[in-house]
């Protein structure tokens, strides 16, 4: 067992580290105060590839394993988990969904400017009554010949109205179930297509979260991604590694909290010492370390378990669910650390607390990844 990270991966993580601290760090509190979206900061990183890290070089692609991916992720979502879910939507879900079940010309049409950043994408699948229970489906596609008639209402989509293509999940035959699902690439602008207000949020508030509407789409056939029917089982398998992105978020988010509090910890002074000399704060860093160590274990063990081919579904839930709960306590702990200056907005801890919440929720809630693990469990 070899845990060294080879040079290239290095390099990729210290070019995401310093792109984070030049680029993003500068204006992140009134970005999150005003809920604005980090457009410039995108569009860079676009340019440096990291919103097609994983797609195929062919088609813009930066032809990169997962480790390379989840490794800029941390780095990114230790100083921006908005600016981190924008980059983890394209790249897991989007990009990775056209690049593995698209066929060519959806590659060379849409997938091409994803990859560069050129286009962002969203993934639409949830609805006001199909979150965790994504079969109940009522979008509808209807079929129509040469296209489908697109109907329905998706809620809180990530990149909602910064995206330009939509990849959009809806019932084509309710009497087949999930199996009558279908996913649909959908560009913005079409006739019928609405963007609702954007959601007010407690966390990750750079990001565009909106309701979208569709009345009377007309969907091209050849925007349907794989064979009929197939749509499920497209969201469940692009969702199985979007995962492991958003585990390697929330995996960052701790990360940042716990390097603000050790770096006070050894500045602030009470009775006479610095804090971190006090074992009641000595031992919140020791829990803090010891369970971001765990969750970066479980997170590269999905990564690389998704590099060699092997099925990740399980080892992306526990990811998921063990980071997303340290991202929670770690950063909670990193507040109580800064004591009173942890409330306040300079010292980043605030909005790190507020951001780490959501790794619990989207994707996937955790009782979700439970039910993904338990059968996982129960069935071997
Ligand atoms: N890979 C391939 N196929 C899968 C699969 C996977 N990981 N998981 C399920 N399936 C297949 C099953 O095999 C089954 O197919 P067959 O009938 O052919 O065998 C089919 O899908 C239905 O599966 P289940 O019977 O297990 O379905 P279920 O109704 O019990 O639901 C679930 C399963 C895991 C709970 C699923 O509904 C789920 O994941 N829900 C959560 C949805 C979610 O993650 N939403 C996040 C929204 S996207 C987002 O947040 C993006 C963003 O903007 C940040």
């Amino acid at each position: 067992m070899d845990f060294k990270l080879t040079e290239e991966h290095i390099m990729i993580r210290d070019a995401a580290r310093d792109f984070a601290r030049n680029e993003l760090l500068p204006g992140v509190i009134e970005r999150d105060e005003k809920q604005e979206f980090p457009s410039e900061q995108i569009k860079k990183m676009g340019e440096l590839g990291f919103l097609g890290m994983m797609a195929s070089p062919e088609f813009g692609g930066g032809g990169m394993d997962t480790i390379s991916y989840i490794l800029a992720m941390e780095e990114i979502s230790k100083i921006d988990a908005s600016a981190s879910v924008v980059m983890s939507v394209n790249n897991s879900l989007v990009c990775w969904g056209i690049d593995t079940y698209g066929s060519q010309e959806q590659k060379k049409k849409y997938l091409s400017k994803l990859t560069t950043g050129e286009k962002l994408g969203a993934f639409c699948l949830s609805e006001p009554e199909a979150g965790s229970d994504a079969t109940s489906q009522r979008t509808t596609a209807i079929d129509k010949g040469d296209h489908y008639l697109l109907n329905g209402t998706k809620n809180w989509i990530t990149n909602g109205n910064s995206a330009d293509y939509y990849i959009v999940i809806a019932q084509t035959d309710r009497e087949k179930k999930h199996k009558g699902i279908n996913a649909f690439i959908v560009e913005k602008g079409v006739e019928g297509f609405e963007i609702g207000p954007k959601e007010q949020k407690m966390g990750i508030r750079g990001s565009d979260t909106h309701s979208l509407n569709f009345n009377d789409v007309k969907v091209p056939k050849e925007n349907r991604i794989g064979e009929d029917g197939f749509g499920f089982k497209f969201a469940m398998k692009t969702l199985s590694g979007g995962r492991i992105g958003i585990a390697a978020q929330a995996l960052g988010i701790a990360s940042g909290a716990y390097e603000l509090a050790l770096d006070y910890s050894k500045q602030r002074k009470a009775f006479g010492t610095e804090i971190c000399n006090h074992q009641a704060i000595a031992f919140k860093l020791a829990d803090m370390y010891t369970s971001i160590e765990a969750s970066r274990h479980l997170v590269m063990k999905a990564a690389w378990e998704k590099d060699q081919g092997a099925n990740y579904d399980l080892s992306g839930a526990m990811a998921k669910v063990y980071a997303s709960k340290t991202a929670m306590d770690v950063t909670t702990e990193a507040v109580q650390v800064h004591g009173g200056n942890g409330y306040v907005k300079e010292y980043h801890v605030e909005r790190l607390m507020r951001d780490a919440k959501i790794t619990q929720i989207y994707e996937g809630t955790s009782e979700i990844q439970k039910i993904v693990i338990s059968r996982g469990i129960l069935r071997d």
